[in-house]
C-alpha cells in the first residue's frame, strides 16, 4: 500500500460553454448523434489567452486554498497533460511561472488520458520513498487548441479544464490500496498528433494539412479502450482484495458514456455508484479524473474512509487502474 492523504482538491473550468447545438454550426453533426454516441451534452472552451498551465495553476491554487496551504509549500509539482503549453519547458514549469513560485521539482507526465493516474502512481511512489512529503498532482488540458475544428469525428469529443489534488504522506491506512499501469506503444498511430514534434517537425505544409491536431481511428480506439480500461479497473479491485460491493464509488476516465458503462458493468458496480461528468465537460483527457474527483468530494460522494475505484485509458495506448481509500 502506498500511503497518502488528500489535503485538498480544486478545479479550473473555462466560463465559455459550447453546447452540441453550437457545434451544429461548426461541423455537420447533430445534438442527437453526439448524445447517443458519447453521452456529451456540452463542453467548456478556453479563450485565446488561456493555456493548459493557466488552468493547471488555477486548479492548483484552488486545491491549496481548500487545503489551507500556500502553493510554495509543496515539495513537487507533477502535471499530466496531452495538450502541453509547448514542446519545452514542461507545463509544470509554466505552472510555477503562473504562480510565481520556484525551487521544488516540476515535471510533466505524458500518458494521454491515463495521465492523472500515472501521475498519482509517480507521486505516491515518491512519497513512499521519502523523496517528498507533499505533492501537487495536476491534470490540465486545453484540448480545443489541439483538435481539428473541421474534423467532426474528433472535435465534438473534447473539452478544456483542469483539476488538481494536493497529496501528503501519512501514517494511517489511506492511499493507494492497489494500482496498475501499462502501455502498448505499437498502438500509438491510432490516436496521435502526427506533427509538431521531432518525428514530423512543424512546417507550413503540416499546418495547412492540420497534422498538428488530434488524429484518431475512433472505432479501433473504442475497442481497445473498453478492453484496456475494464481490465485495469478489474485488476485494481482484485489486487486490493475487494469485492464490487466494497467499492463506494467508481470514477472512470470520462471519454465516452458507452466506454464508461462497459467498465461499470464489467466491474459489477451499480449505476448509482458511477460518478459521471462527461455530459457537462466532454473528454478533458488527463483532467477528467481530477475534476470528477473534486466534484465528487464537493457533492459528499467521497468522504473520509471512502473507497474509490479509478480506471483510465488514453493515447499511447496507455491504461491504468487504481483503488484509493480516502
Ligand atoms: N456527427 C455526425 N456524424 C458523425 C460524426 C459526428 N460528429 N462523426 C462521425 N460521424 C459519422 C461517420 O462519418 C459515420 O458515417 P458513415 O457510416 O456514413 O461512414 C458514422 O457517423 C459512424 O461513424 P463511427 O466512427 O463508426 O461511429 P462510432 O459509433 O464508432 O462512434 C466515436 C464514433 C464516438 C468517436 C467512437 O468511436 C468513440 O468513442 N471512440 C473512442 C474515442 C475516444 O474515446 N477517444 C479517446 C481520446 S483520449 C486521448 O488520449 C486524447
Amino acid at each position: 500500500m502506498k500511503r497518502f492523504k488528500i489535503l485538498g482538491t480544486g478545479t479550473a473550468l473555462p466560463k465559455r460553454v459550447m453546447t452540441n447545438a453550437d457545434l451544429e454550426k461548426v461541423v455537420e453533426t447533430s445534438d442527437e448523434w453526439i448524445r447517443e454516441r458519447t453521452g456529451i451534452h456540452e463542453r467548456r472552451i478556453a479563450d485565446e489567452k488561456t493555456s493548459s498551465a493557466t488552468l493547471g495553476a488555477r486548479a492548483m491554487k484552488a486545491a491549496c486554498d481548500q487545503a489551507g496551504i500556500e502553493p510554495d509549500s509543496v515539495d513537487a509539482i507533477i502535471v499530466s497533460t496531452s495538450s502541453a503549453d509547448a514542446i519545452f519547458p514542461s507545463t509544470a514549469c509554466w505552472v510555477q511561472h503562473e504562480l510565481g513560485i520556484r525551487g521544488m521539482p516540476a515535471f510533466d507526465v505524458a500518458a494521454g488520458c491515463s495521465g492523472f493516474l500515472y501521475a498519482l502512481e509517480v507521486a505516491s511512489s515518491m512519497l513512499s520513498a521519502g523523496t517528498c512529503k507533499r505533492i501537487a498532482v495536476i491534470g490540465a488540458e486545453v484540448m480545443s487548441k489541439v483538435v481539428n475544428w473541421e474534423d467532426r469525428t474528433t472535435c465534438v469529443l473534447f473539452g478544456d479544464g483542469a483539476g488538481a489534488a494536493i497529496i501528503e504522506t501519512c501514517e494511517e491506512d489511506r492511499g493507494l490500496l492497489a494500482s496498475n499501469w501499462g502501455a502498448d506503444g505499437n498502438l500509438a498511430p491510432i490516436l496521435h498528433a502526427p506533427a509538431g514534434g521531432t518525428r514530423m517537425p512543424a512546417s507550413a505544409e503540416t499546418v495547412a494539412k492540420n497534422l498538428h491536431t488530434v488524429t484518431m481511428q475512433g472505432r479501433s480506439v473504442f475497442r481497445h479502450a473498453v478492453r484496456a480500461m475494464t481490465e485495469a479497473g478489474v485488476k485494481a479491485v482484485e489486487d486490493a482484495g475487494l469485492s464490487a460491493d466494497q467499492i463506494d464509488l467508481l470514477i472512470p476516465h470520462q471519454a465516452n458514456m458507452r466506454i464508461m458503462e462497459a467498465c461499470r458493468v464489467r466491474l459489477n458496480v451499480p449505476e448509482e455508484k458511477m460518478f459521471s461528468i462527461v455530459h457537462r465537460y466532454g473528454n478533458m483527457s488527463a483532467a477528467t479524473i481530477p475534476v470528477a474527483l473534486h466534484e465528487a468530494r464537493e457533492a459528499g460522494r467521497v468522504v473520509d474512509g471512502s473507497v474509490v475505484a479509478f480506471a483510465a485509458f488514453g493515447a499511447g495506448l496507455t491504461w491504468a487502474g487504481a483503488v484509493v481509500r480516502f
